[in-house]
């Protein structure tokens, strides 16, 4: 992959509860309503079939404390997202890191690596008392983004995952 072919845009990239209570604070509602649009058109980006979030669903999972919803943003451009939800699997702490998208104008010129880097600085201040952390996370070969988390240091492990919907 060609990397670093554009310079990427300046960005700055925090937990979404923050972002949501700065825009609350100055009393405006449409940016809100807007950064909400834009999270669900990144994630189709993902899965197209992604039915997207309403705004009480995005406050409620804002008032999680096992989770950390990253967004990235240029100016007041949602670019990029992650998502990092605690678990305890055998009483063990343990992170999820999920859905984690770049918008495709934006790849291949480090955004991706920003946005790793920094969600991987925010679990370690949101879950600080739990560390030592084991941190999962599950991609489809198809995507072909073996090497970006490998490049964080991610190692590969054969599972075979079973799933229905309750
Ligand atoms: C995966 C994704 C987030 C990477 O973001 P990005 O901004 O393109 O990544 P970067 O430009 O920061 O690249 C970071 C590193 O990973 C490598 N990389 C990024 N995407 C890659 C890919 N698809 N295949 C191989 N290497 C890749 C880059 O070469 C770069 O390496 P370097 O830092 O050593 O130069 C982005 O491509 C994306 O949103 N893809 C669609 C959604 C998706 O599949 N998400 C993963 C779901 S689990």
């Amino acid at each position: 992959m060609n990397s670093r072919r554009k310079k990427p845009p300046p960005v700055s990239v925090m937990d979404a509860r923050k972002w949501y209570q700065l825009t609350m604070f100055e009393g405006v509602d449409a940016p809100i309503e807007e950064g909400i649009v834009a999270y669900n058109n990144l994630l189709r980006e993902l899965s197209p079939e992604y039915g997207g979030i309403s705004r009480t669903e995005f406050e409620c999972v804002l008032r999680q404390t096992s989770e950390v919803l990253v967004f990235m943003f240029s100016g007041r451009k949602l670019l990029g997202t992650a998502q990092a939800s605690l678990c305890f699997p055998g009483c063990q702490p343990t992170i999820w890191i999920s859905r984690v998208v770049v918008t495709e104008q934006y790849r291949g010129c480090g955004l991706g690596r920003r946005l790793m880097e920094e969600t991987e600085e925010l679990i370690k201040e949101r879950f600080a008392k739990y560390r030592p952390l084991a941190v999962m996370l599950m991609s489809r070969d198809e995507r072909g983004t073996e090497s970006f988390y490998r490049g964080f240091g991610y190692d590969k492990r054969e599972t075979n995952r079973y799933q229905k919907k309750l």
